[in-house]
């Protein structure tokens, strides 16, 4: 028999399609299987700092929140009760008030809190776990690039936008005969952009996982010139690796931008950028990531009830299971760039800008002074 009685939710980091469909199902959960009482703590592990913000949440207050995006909670991916900012005497002081964090959230009756973020909220989490606080974790990221779990909500719903974008920028690129280059999101891998790259058919698809150079982007899109081919998209990761050549040339502009400057340049196309940002964020989650996000709600209530502390569930070959958030943080997951999604974008014909160009194919120079 669990001695647990009320828990605490909190959403950390940068939102997500599905957080809300996690708070929904661990609040249902929690009062329909358990009889549990929830609080709702705002903005994160800060919202402990001010514990007359934080509510109690009923199923009145999760209802019709699944198709929602954002969280009902707020988030803040500045907020850390290790290393606190605040402005004293106009000076900026740091402080650590884990200490009051964690007694805050005793006074207010929480036996447990559940923690859903990315890989520096559960850092966080793991660091006030070691320092007493019973806590479990939901991860969370678009970018898709933690390697404890085989998928984070959020993802479909990011690559569903992403996609959708490309679609609507091919019938423009195609009437307008023009280069079209779309950022999305990915910090520090090419998930997004792989995937969206590929159920949007694009032509050139720029990872940061692999190095490309402007002459193999322009030489793709002189060759589908000379095929006839007179547009090509280019879907590009944010956190793409700019080639030698491009850094001299980066203001700290978006990539997307520095990178159609140049193709424009070398194969004298009209181009145009369109930077996604933070539209990938926003939205109604898609099935999937609604099915996850509750799967994910409903295991870290139970993870709670069999007091498993300190642990993360995850998605591990279709089954949601338990991870110690210590083996869990701090390994990305990159795309493989040889495993089979890459080999398959490269069998339909995209290309990554890198040197497995066709050899002998001709140089840029040579396929301009074909197409004047
Ligand atoms: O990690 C998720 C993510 O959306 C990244 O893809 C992106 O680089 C970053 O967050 C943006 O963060 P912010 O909301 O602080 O601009």
């Amino acid at each position: 028999m669990s001695d647990i009685r009320c828990i605490g939710i909190c959403t950390g980091g940068g939102d997500a399609p599905g957080l809300n469909a996690v708070i929904r199902a661990a609040v249902k959960a929690a009062i329909l299987k358990y009889g549990w009482k929830v609080i709702g703590i705002p903005d994160g592990f800060d919202g402990l700092i001010w514990p007359e913000r934080s509510r109690e949440l009923g199923l009145k207050d999760v209802s019709g929140i699944l198709p929602r995006g954002g969280t009902i909670l707020g988030t803040t991916n500045r907020g850390n009760p290790f290393r606190y900012r605040t402005v004293e005497d106009g000076q900026e002081v740091v402080r650590d008030i884990s200490s009051d964090v964690i007694a805050n959230a005793t006074r207010m009756g929480m036996d447990a809190v559940i923690t859903i973020g990315g890989d520096g909220s559960m850092k966080i989490a793991l660091e006030l776990f070691r320092k007493g606080m019973k806590l479990v974790g939901v991860p969370k990221t678009i970018d898709n690039d933690l390697c404890a779990t085989e998928l984070t909500f959020g993802f479909d719903s990011a690559v569903h936008t992403a996609t959708d974008a490309v679609d609507k920028i091919h019938t423009t690129a195609e009437s307008h005969h023009r280069i079209m280059v779309v950022e999305v999101m990915g910090r520090d891998a090419g998930w997004i952009a792989l995937y969206a790259g590929i159920a949007g058919g694009a032509h050139i698809i720029l990872i940061p996982e692999i190095q490309f150079s402007v002459e193999n982007l322009s030489r793709c899109v002189l060759e589908r010139e000379r095929h006839g081919k007179h547009f090509t998209i280019v879907v590009v990761a944010e956190g793409v690796r700019l080639p030698s050549e491009l850094l001299h040339m980066s203001r700290g502009g978006s990539v997307g931008n520095l990178i159609g400057d140049a193709i424009a340049l070398c194969t004298h196309k009209e181009v145009r950028v369109s930077v996604l940002g933070h539209i990938q964020r926003g939205g109604s989650p898609t099935p999937f990531d609604r099915v996850l996000a509750t799967r994910f709600g409903v295991a870290a209530v139970d993870l709670i009830a069999n007091r498993q502390f300190g642990k993360m569930v995850r998605l591990q070959q279709e089954r949601i299971t338990p991870v110690d958030i210590a083996a869990a943080i701090g390994h990305m997951k990159a795309v493989d760039r040889n495993g089979e999604l890459v080999s398959t974008a490269r069998a339909v014909g995209i290309s990554f800008g890198d040197t497995n160009s066709v050899a002998g194919s001709p140089t840029v120079q040579e396929l301009l002074a074909k197409s004047t």
